[in-house]
């Protein structure tokens, strides 16, 4: 134990406790509940007091110089396919030597699962550690004799130490680099827990150092807080390149990879997988995936097809309007953002004349799936009428268009490829923005194209 307090690290942190304000930067050598400087409450976080030049050094190298922009050859790093094709589409092609990269996602929702068979395909060619602070090795061995994985060619490391992890991986070389989860990783140099803000933003500061140069690609699992935010501090999302969730309904086998960030690749690109007995499948064509089967049609329910990233998903999206059962009428929205469907409501009320302020309205969109565009404002509201006048839509409907303020509906970008998207799967009646009308007509479709919200509703109505 002796021994132990007179390593540098701890005798450091011993002498100089730093807390830095993660809004204005101002130092306070005490922690106060408000900061000094601009005033801000809750906000100070302990770092490393030692002025540690190293740490902050430049990635570029050692002394920069300006440079012309066109004398800079791009250096267009080849890309690692994890052997799994939808994780290799989230990460726009596959992983990248020196990337950094942050899973987030609820507990139990599958980070360990994907990424210990990632691991696993990638052990063959490429050195691959897991470095595991959540569950023992044997926990970890159990998975992959679940995942029929057990002779798999990766490399396991029961640490959570920071110091204990980068001599491993100083020491092993390894090319690609699994932290589960780096909420569970600590330095000595902090005297705060592991999980606070001060040492996961300080672990994976150094983490991502150490990735930048040695080139290697090194994978942080992160958890969410029950707001939907990864925990700890939000600055982790900037420190790495490339940020993904994994959401889902935990109640469905269906789970979606979402990219929220990349430096190598498109934002907002999706993998869908099935979480079955042996693990995750991927699910190379989803459309029909979040469509529940009616074999009549059914009041308050409507197709819309949404784009994520670069395919089209078709999702059913249900409404259920009833008369107010408290004192006041509640709104509530599944997937879709609630603020929105009470201006979708407001629409509905102005330029539909479809009064709803009695009703509670309940709209939820099917099989765990977030629809953050607004594409689906047209199928929303005609979803809300269909319920609150129990008149379902045709079978085969496919709806989409964004609804403006003025009650105008407005054309969503890449309009052929949803049309195309739900043509090949059998749709037949589509309601969209006239100018999103396809230019030639196209067989056994009908086109139902609307300008103005009322225009819907008549559609419906009639
Ligand atoms: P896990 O990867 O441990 O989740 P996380 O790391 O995100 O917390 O996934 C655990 C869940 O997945 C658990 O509820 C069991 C389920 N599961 C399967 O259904 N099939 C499988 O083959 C495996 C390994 C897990
Ligand atoms: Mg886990």
């Amino acid at each position: 134990m002796a021994d132990f307090a007179l390593t540098p690290n701890c005798a450091m942190a011993k002498a100089k406790p730093l807390y830095v304000c993660t809004e204005c930067g101002g130092q306070s050598p005490k922690w106060q509940g408000q900061c000094p400087h601009c005033g801000t409450w809750n906000t100070l976080v302990e770092t490393i007091a030692a002025p540690a030049p190293a740490r902050f050094a430049s990635v570029a190298g050692t002394r920069s110089s300006i440079t012309p922009l066109a004398s800079v050859t791009p250096r267009a790093s080849a890309r690692v396919a994890t052997g799994l094709e939808e994780f290799d589409r989230v990460l726009g092609g596959g992983l990248v030597p020196g990337g950094v990269i942050l899973l987030g996602g609820d507990p139990g929702i599958g980070k360990s699962t994907l990424l210990l068979q990632a691991g696993a395909a990638l052990g063959a060619a490429h050195r691959t550690l897991y470095v595991t602070g959540e569950e023992s090795a044997e926990q970890i061995a159990l998975r992959a004799q679940r995942l029929a994985l057990v002779n798999a060619p990766i490399e396991l490391l029961a640490e959570v130490q920071l110091e204990g992890i980068v001599a491993a991986i100083n020491a092993a070389s390894p090319e690609i680099v699994v932290i589960d989860s780096i909420q569970t990783v600590y330095t000595e140099a902090l005297a705060s827990a592991p999980g606070s803000v001060a040492q996961v933003r300080e672990c994976a500061a150094q983490l991502t150092r150490l990735a930048k140069q040695r080139g290697i690609v090194v994978i942080f699992v992160g958890h969410v807080t029950k707001e939907g935010a990864i925990a700890g501090p939000r600055v982790l999302e900037h420190i790495v390149d490339t940020v993904l969730y994994f959401e889902g309904d935990p109640h469905s086998s269906f789970r979606l990879v979402r990219a929220i960030k990349n430096r190598f690749g498109a934002a907002n690109e999706l993998g869908v997988f099935a979480m079955t007995e042996r693990g995750l499948k991927g699910v190379s064509n989803p459309s029909a995936l979040f469509l529940s089967q009616h074999a009549e049609g059914v009041a308050g329910s409507a197709v819309v097809a949404t784009l994520e990233g670069s395919r089209p998903l078709l999702v059913e999206v249900q409404a259920l309007v009833d008369p107010v059962q408290g004192a006041m009428a509640r709104r509530l929205a599944v997937g879709l953002d609630p603020q929105r469907l009470a201006l979708l409501l407001a629409v509905l009320h102005r330029h539909g004349g479809v009064e709803t302020a009695g009703f509670d309205v309940f709209v939820n969109a099917v099989g765990g799936v977030r629809i953050a565009e607004p594409a689906a404002d047209l199928a929303v509201t005609l979803a809300v009428y269909s319920s609150l006048k129990n008149k379902p839509l045709p079978k085969k409907a496919l709806i989409f268009g964004e609804i403006g303020l003025a009650g105008e509906v407005r054309p969503v970008q890449r309009g052929q490829e949803r049309i195309r998207e739900a043509a090949k799967l059998g749709f037949e009646t589509f309601v969209i923005p006239s100018l999103n009308k396809p230019k030639q007509s196209l067989e056994n479709v009908d086109i139902v194209a609307v300008s103005r919200i009322e225009e819907a509703i008549d559609w419906l109505r009639d």
